[in-house]
Formats: structure tokens, sequence, C-alpha cells
């Protein structure tokens, strides 16, 4: 019996309306577009700027965009992984609410969180399940609200975030198609320097926690840049040895959206053209869970069946890692 793989058979995004430029930063802190465009490749970014609505109505828009587009009947879907940094709550599962709101009424779900890897190590938990023959139909949802959990004083880090979400839908195939082969990687002693101090077990919710500003991002730029540059373009690389496959034989890099200065030495050393990685990072900024999905579902319409993508992504943790997928669809 030939092996089941797991292909990505949809895909679906959203962003919300709401255009935060640099220009309107620079009415906010001490920056300017000429420091934020050189050093990051972000013009702007999307927020949500309602205050009752949670990551969960971006999720739901994005799946509701993916079942519609598929012509799926959410009936069908057996299982719903949220990749988030924000859930709506910190107990109640999102993808719980989201899958509800979706019809996804035979499915279960949870919530999967590792920083901006989030997607990346969800897409090999979709292709787990898929693999093992146990379920047909799994959405896996990036979604984050990360306007909810930036300081807006902090320019060191309210340049860089963006909200939005996308979905993609996992099914067997019995060509082969789907995730060929991943390199998923954690560091523990990475989490000082990207994290949020208080909120969880180890420092709960305080007026002293409110009072020191310790509910939002905080992050070692410098630090996590120099890991982040070498360990996603690391993995990359060996992902492509290890499947005898050069920059040649690759049609697009989709990598995670955190600085454009990174995305580049990954392709650089993949030996791949500006002309196959994903990039939107200008129009959306680092929506951590989000990227890579919103990169297929901008991306969508240029996929061919059978082309050869390798995801790649770095985050908070620090968590990183590398999957070669191969298309399964010629996009209508
Ligand atoms: O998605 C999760 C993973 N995250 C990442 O991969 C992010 C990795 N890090 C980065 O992308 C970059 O480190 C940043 C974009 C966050 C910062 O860029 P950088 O080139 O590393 O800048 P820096 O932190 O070394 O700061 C350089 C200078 C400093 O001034 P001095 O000390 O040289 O006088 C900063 O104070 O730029 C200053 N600066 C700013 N200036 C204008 C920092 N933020 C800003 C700003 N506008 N927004």
């Amino acid at each position: 019996m030939s092996k089941i793989t797991a292909a990505i058979t949809a895909v679906g995004g959203y962003v919300p309306d709401y255009v935060l430029t640099n220009k309107i930063l620079e009415t906010m802190v001490d920056t300017n577009d000429e420091w934020i465009t050189a050093r990051t490749g972000i013009k702007e970014r999307r927020i949500l700027k309602d205050k009752d609505k949670g990551t969960s109505f971006l999720a739901i828009q994005a799946a509701n965009d993916l079942l519609q587009k598929s012509n799926v009947d959410p009936k069908e879907i057996d299982m719903v992984i949220m990749a988030t940094a924000t859930p709506d709550m910190p107990v109640a599962a999102t993808s719980a609410y989201v899958a509800t709101q979706i019809g996804a009424e035979n499915a279960f779900s949870y919530d999967l969180m590792a920083a901006c890897s989030s997607f990346l190590f969800g897409m090999s938990t979709a292709a787990s399940y898929i693999e093992s023959g146990k379920y047909k139909k799994i959405i896996l949802i990036g979604a984050d609200k990360m306007s909810s959990i930036i300081d807006y004083k902090d320019r060191t880090t309210c340049i860089i975030f963006g909200d939005g979400a996308g979905a993609v839908l996992f099914e067997p195939n019995e060509e082969g198609l789907g995730i060929q082969d991943e390199i998923l990687r954690t560091d523990g002693n990475g989490r000082q320097s990207l994290k949020i101090d208080a909120g969880g077990s180890l420092l709960p919710p305080s007026n002293e926690t409110i009072a020191n500003n310790q509910h939002v991002v905080f992050q070692d730029g410098k630090t996590v840049f120099k890991f982040a540059v070498t360990r996603m373009a690391d993995v990359s690389e060996k992902i492509l040895e290890r499947n005898n496959l050069t920059g040649d034989d690759i049609q697009w890099l989709v990598p995670h959206q955190a600085n454009n200065r990174i995305i580049d030495a990954t392709s650089r050393r993949m030996n791949l053209p500006n002309e196959k990685v994903m990039k939107n990072i200008y129009k959306y900024g680092n929506t951590t869970s989000a990227t890579l999905p919103l990169c297929l579902h901008d991306y969508e319409k240029k996929l061919k069946k059978g082309d050869k993508l390798v995801f790649a992504a770095f985050g908070g943790g620090f968590s990183w890692g590398s999957i070669y997928l191969t298309w399964a669809y010629d996009s209508k």
C-alpha cells in the first residue's frame, strides 16, 4: 500500500480594512518611513480596530473564505487547528468557537501556540493526522490580532506587527503530493529575547504587572535577528540538500514575513532569485501565525500542480523550521 500524503487543497485569507501606514506611525512614535522601510521592508500593516472583536473574528473570515472558494461542506471537516499567539481568552480554545461559527459541527479542535512558528508546526500536526489515515479533512488556521498585545508607544515593536488570518485545508493525496519533509526545532534559551512577561502562570496579571507594562510584546530585536537570519537559512538549505534539490528545482520559497533582510538571507542561501520568493511584508507587516497562509492566499493563482515549495519560519521560544511541500492543484 502506498503511503498517504497530506496535501493542501484549498486556501483562504482575511485582513482587516484599517491600514496603519509608516506615515501614521511617524505621528505616534519617534520613527520614520525611511528607517522602517530600510530595516524591515514594511510600508503598512492592517489593524482590527473593533474593540469587541478578537482573533476569532479574523480566523472565521479566513476559514469562511476557504469554505466558499472550495465548496467544501463544513459538516465534513474532521478537525480545526488554530495556530495563534493571541487567543481570544487564555482558557476556552479559540478554535472551538471558530469551528462552531463556521459550521464545522462534526469537528474537534484545539489551539496550537509556538509564536511565529505556530503555523509551520501546525502544518506538521495536521499532516500527521492525515497521513495516519485517521482524519480526511483538517482546516489549519493561522490568525493573530497582534495589535492586542503591542505597545503603540514602543517604536521597536509597534512598527513591525499587524493583524490578519489565513487558512488552508489538508486532505489525503493519492499522487504523492503534499508534505514531503520537515525540519522543526526549538531552543528555550531564547525565551527572554522575545516574550510577554506577564499574564501566564509564572507572573499572573496584577496591578503591578499592568503598572510595569508587562502585558505587551518585548523583543530584543538584534539577538532575535541574529538567530533568525542563520537558523532559518540553515534549515532551508538543509532541507534542499537532504532531498537532493537545488534552488533551480524549487518554484517558491514561502518565508515567515518578519523582516525583508531575513527573507533575503534565506533565499540567497537557497540560491533562489527574488521572483521565486513570496513576499507581502510590505503591506501586512509581521502577522505572526498568519504570515505563511496569507502568502499562499496572495500567490495562490500563480501556483501550479507539482510546484515545489519550501516553507520557512522563525519565532519566539526560540522556534524555527522548514517544510518541503509539493503543490496539489492548479488554481482556477
Ligand atoms: O517574527 C518573530 C521573529 N522576529 C524577528 O525575526 C525580528 C528580528 N529583528 C529585526 O527584524 C530587527 O532587529 C528590527 C527590525 C527589530 C530592528 O532592526 P535593527 O537593524 O536590528 O535595529 P537595532 O535594533 O539595532 O536599532 C538600530 C538603531 C538604534 O539606534 P542607535 O542605538 O543606533 O542610536 C535604535 O534605537 O535604530 C533605532 N531604532 C529606530 N529608529 C527609528 C529602533 N527602532 C526604531 C524605529 N525607528 N522604529
